[in-house]
């Protein structure tokens, strides 16, 4: 038979037509250039020929082998990148989906009364100052004259760390560190963490006070009144009613406590404020001449008040929270009100 090189190239071009994926290629691989394929075949009968066709004959194999192989390969690699591209469209960011929304932290209440406890005395002139929670006997008891078994120690029951340490029942000893770096006058809120062994529905072992403490000369008792008033109406709303009841604290004389009409039941008498129509939210007093000759001021010449509010108190009261461990509970369905 002989070997017609225009027929075996006709075959080759059909054999490259019926291409249409990487698999039909590798096929068409094998049926054209390997072992048992066409240009094998061919090759088979080139043995027969002439001298001089093996030449020519020889030449055009080379030239239909070599062009299917570059064929095939530019073909393979066009059937690569286009794989190449599906992947990567299949992996990429779909910009048309709905964004995931980040889970964005909030202000703890807590902190959030702080603020505006800090902002309101901020604008009348008082700076922030801070002390320890962990005391010594002496700064958290003795130096606000209250003396070893006084019986003022029993309402502070507290944490004993080490003899004669504590964990500070309430943030007064900040008045005494105050008062022994500096002269009058002074002018400053002290926030932070007290410690008590209280617990109820409005008591809790751990909670949060602001101290008050002006000092200067003529320091007035209509002077605390004032300002604890401009206080409670920049806190609660200027139509709240503020009350001061005389109380006692062994650090002030004369001493009172500060009530704020009820703004739950606006005077009328409720459960939260157990009929009496008025929520106590801080105590307050005229610091004891006793306190300044300890820090070494002259009660003769200057005088001061001071104050010291429960801050879960405040927030509760502006909040309407009637729990106290709802603070405390990191209860995400709680603190996402706020
Ligand atoms: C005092 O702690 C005084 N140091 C306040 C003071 C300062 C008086 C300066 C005079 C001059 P008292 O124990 O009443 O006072 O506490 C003040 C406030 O802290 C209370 O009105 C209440 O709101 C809050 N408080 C007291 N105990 C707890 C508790 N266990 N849990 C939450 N809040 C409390
Ligand atoms: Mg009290």
């Amino acid at each position: 038979m002989a070997l017609d090189v225009a027929v075996l190239q006709d075959k080759v071009s059909q054999e490259l037509a019926s291409i249409a994926s990487l698999e039909d290629l590798k096929r068409v691989r094998t049926s054209v250039l390997g072992r048992k394929g066409l240009l094998a075949q061919a090759l088979d009968q080139f043995k027969s020929l002439s001298p001089e066709e093996k030449r020519t004959v020889g030449r055009e194999i080379n030239q239909l082998k070599n062009g299917t192989e570059e064929r095939l390969n530019q073909l393979e690699a066009g059937y690569l990148e286009e794989e190449k591209r599906r992947r990567e469209r299949q992996s990429a960011v779909d910009i048309t989906l709905p964004g995931k929304k980040p889970l964005t932290g909030r202000v703890h209440p807590i902190t959030a009364t702080f603020r505006e406890i800090d902002r309101i005395f901020s604008s009348l002139g008082f700076a922030v100052a801070e002390g320890p929670d962990i005391e010594t006997d002496y700064y958290n008891f003795e130096a606000l004259n209250i003396p070893k078994d006084h019986p003022a120690r029993d309402m502070q029951d507290t944490f004993y760390v080490a003899p004669g340490v504590v964990l500070r029942t309430h943030t007064s000893p900040v008045q005494i560190h105050v008062m022994e770096k500096q002269l009058p006058p002074v002018r400053v809120i002290a926030p932070g963490a007290v410690y008590r062994n209280d617990q109820d529905i409005s008591h809790t072992p751990m909670f949060h006070q602001v101290e008050g403490l002006m000092v200067d000369r003529n320091v007035r008792f209509s002077d605390l009144k004032g300002i604890l008033t401009v206080f409670v109406h920049e806190m609660f709303g200027a139509d709240v009613p503020v009350r001061f009841r005389p109380s006692y604290f062994p650090f002030t004389e004369p001493s009172a406590e500060v009530d704020i009409g009820c703004v739950i039941c606006k005077g009328s008498g409720c459960r939260v404020c157990k009929g009496t129509g008025w929520l106590e939210i801080l105590g307050s007093g005229m610091v004891h001449p006793q306190v300044f000759r300890i820090v070494g001021y002259d009660p003769e010449e200057i005088s001061g008040f001071a104050f010291g509010m429960g801050v879960e108190r405040i927030a509760m009261i502006r909040y309407g929270i009637d729990d106290i461990k709802q603070f405390y509970n990191n209860d995400l369905r709680f603190l996402s009100q706020f």
